[in-house]
Parts: C-alpha cells; sequence; structure tokens
C-alpha cells in the first residue's frame, strides 16, 4: 500500500484547520482525517478511547500518544487511505510525529507536505468563542465570518448546530497554553525536514484557501495563456516540473511549456472557474463593458 499524498494541516486551536481541510481534502482525493473528530465521535459511540479520552478533551489537554498514535495508525490502514489522507491536527506532539514517520517509512512513503496556518494568538480565542459546529458532518461555521444560510442550520446536511464544550474560554486558553508547549517542538520539527510551509492563516477564509492550494501546486496559464488557473500537483514536485489538474479539471502536464506564475497574477487575470472553486460565495464581475 503506497500512502501518495499524505498532507498534514497543523495549527494552533482555532487557527482553521477544520474550516480548511474538507476544500483540500476535495481537491486531493483524499479523506480528511481529523484526530479530534475521530475522538468525540469515539466519545458520542461510548468505546473504551472515547472514556479514556473524555476528561483530557474535557480540560482542554491532549489525549496520551498511544491512544492518539494507535487511532490514527488504525485509520490509515482503511482501504479509502491508500492514495493517501489530509491529517487534521495530528500529528501534535514529537512522538506523534516520530510514530507517523515510521509508519509512512515502513510503507514506502513520507509527508509530502506540512502545512502550517499561523494566526496571531488574540485571533484564535475570538474565533473559538463564536464557532457553531454541526455535529453530522462536522462542518465549522462562525457568527461574524462564516455565517450558514439559515441560522443555526449546517448548510451542507440541515443538521442543528452546536458549540463545542471545548470552546469555553478558560478551557480554550489551556488548549492554547498546551499547543505552544506540546505542539510547537512538532512544527520546528517539520521546518527541519523541510516539508514545511508556513501560510498566513490570518486572512479572509478564501485568501487562505488560495494560499494553501498554492502551496500544493502552482498558478499556471492556460493554453492559450490568457488566463491563469491555480493546480494541484500530483505529487509534491515543484512547479516548473510538475504534472497536476487545475481547479476547474485540465490536466497540467510538465511538458506542456506552460508558464508558471504567483497569486497575483492569479488575482488579476484568473481562470472564473478556478476562482469560483476557491470562493463559490463571490458573485461573478458584472460586464460594463459596452458592446
Ligand atoms: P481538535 O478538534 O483538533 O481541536 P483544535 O486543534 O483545538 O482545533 P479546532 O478544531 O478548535 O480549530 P480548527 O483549527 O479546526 O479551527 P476551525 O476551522 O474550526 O482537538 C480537540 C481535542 O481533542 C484536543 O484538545 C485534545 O484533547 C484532543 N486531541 C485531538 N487531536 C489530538 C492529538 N493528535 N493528540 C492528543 N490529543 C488530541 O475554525 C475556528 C473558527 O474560526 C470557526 O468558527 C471558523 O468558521 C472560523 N474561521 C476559520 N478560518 C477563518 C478565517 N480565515 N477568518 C475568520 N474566521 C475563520
Ligand atoms: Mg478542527
Ligand atoms: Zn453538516
Amino acid at each position: 500500500m503506497a500512502h501518495r499524498d499524505v498532507v498534514l494541516l497543523l495549527g494552533a486551536p482555532g487557527a482553521g484547520k477544520g474550516t480548511q481541510a474538507r476544500f483540500l481534502a476535495g481537491v486531493l482525493g483524499v479523506p480528511h482525517v481529523a484526530s479530534g473528530d475521530l475522538l468525540r465521535e469515539h466519545r458520542r459511540s461510548g468505546t473504551y478511547l472515547g472514556q479514556a479520552a473524555q476528561a483530557y478533551m474535557d480540560r482542554g489537554d491532549l489525549v496520551p500518544d498511544a491512544l492518539v498514535i494507535d487511532m490514527i495508525i488504525e485509520r490509515l490502514d482503511h482501504p479509502d487511505a491508500d492514495r493517501g489522507v489530509l491529517l487534521d491536527g495530528f500529528p501534535r506532539t514529537r512522538a506523534q510525529a516520530e510514530a507517523l514517520d515510521e509508519r509512512l517509512l515502513s510503507l514506502g512513503t513520507r509527508v509530502r507536505s506540512a502545512l502550517y496556518l499561523e494566526v496571531p494568538q488574540p485571533i484564535l480565542v475570538d474565533r473559538l468563542a463564536d464557532r457553531w459546529m454541526c455535529p453530522g458532518c462536522q462542518a465549522t461555521y462562525h457568527v461574524r465570518f462564516a455565517r450558514p444560510d439559515v441560522e443555526g442550520k449546517c448548510d451542507v446536511c440541515g443538521e442543528t448546530l452546536f458549540q463545542r464544550a471545548d470552546d469555553r474560554r478558560e478551557v480554550v486558553d489551556n488548549r492554547v497554553a498546551v499547543y505552544l508547549r506540546d505542539t510547537l517542538p512538532v512544527i520546528e520539527y517539520y521546518t527541519r525536514s523541510t516539508t514545511l510551509q508556513r501560510v498566513d492563516g490570518d486572512q479572509e477564509i478564501y485568501a487562505v484557501r488560495a494560499e494553501l492550494c498554492i502551496g500544493l501546486g502552482g498558478v499556471v496559464t492556460g493554453r492559450r495563456r490568457a488566463r491563469w488557473h491555480v493546480f494541484i500537483a500530483h505529487t509534491a514536485t515543484a512547479p516548473g516540473g510538475a504534472t497536476g489538474r487545475t481547479l476547474c479539471g485540465k490536466l497540467v502536464h510538465t511538458n506542456s511549456n506552460r508558464q508558471f506564475g504567483t497569486l497575483s497574477a492569479f488575482a488579476e487575470t484568473p481562470c472564473r472557474a478556478c476562482r469560483h472553486k476557491l470562493h463559490p460565495h463571490r458573485k461573478p464581475p458584472v460586464d460594463t463593458t459596452i458592446a
């Protein structure tokens, strides 16, 4: 079994991991595996693991490494993870990172990319205090930054939204402290292995999404070079020598003689379909030119 696309989404509580993960997992074509969501699922179904994890989660402490590592390694063995996974919230300690590397090495692969969402601390607290979640599909909403279409209901599956018990102020403070103590060393660990890509998470949700996509591929011209497309590389090759697929669905080949560009080039003359994928709520610009 080869895990080709093992991509990590790292960041503090409230950095936006869950918000971005659903989209990224979709464009990579791999399952979104979130350790927090899996643990909450275990709690709901009352398994031994769920019961063991409860007190730690309620305090905002980390669940012991041995339990979480076994849970994730077991999840990686599911057939839907054959092509890879997008890991959200794991690894969170150095021991977890080493266990993951070891497991991937035994499968003949390694982490393709560790995407790190950087967000200043005061903003995290603000985001979590007003977050609402869907119990059905785990989609996240925010009172100001990501409102659902119908108040209190999930846009995706219609379930009634709830607030997480560990989003209370005093628990959030502990979660952030635990993050600084135990998880920052993980960021350092991936910096050393050069798979780390820092992304400014303190921007509009769709701007963060665009940067993350570019971290996994880049920007290319269309065949007739009129517009720029965002593409996701199939493997971790650098732009200039990549194959992949644009968000609007076209294949990109290394030998296609295309020009590679930047996010600002895309912002100036974007492919509308690619931009719509990144930002579906944005209305297409009104064409004011007189024919
Ligand atoms: P977990 O569920 O992983 O929580 P977390 O890491 O604390 O992160 P969150 O889910 O709170 O934040 P997020 O980054 O996903 O942000 P979101 O996208 O929702 O873990 C929970 C607990 O489980 C842990 O405390 C621990 O006990 C245990 N656990 C889990 N994994 C473990 C592990 N590996 N080892 C040991 N224990 C483990 O966004 C937050 C809000 O901001 C939303 O309202 C969203 O709409 C809004 N928002 C997002 N992006 C933006 C933006 N760009 N601008 C404005 N608002 C935004
Ligand atoms: Mg989350
Ligand atoms: Zn839902």
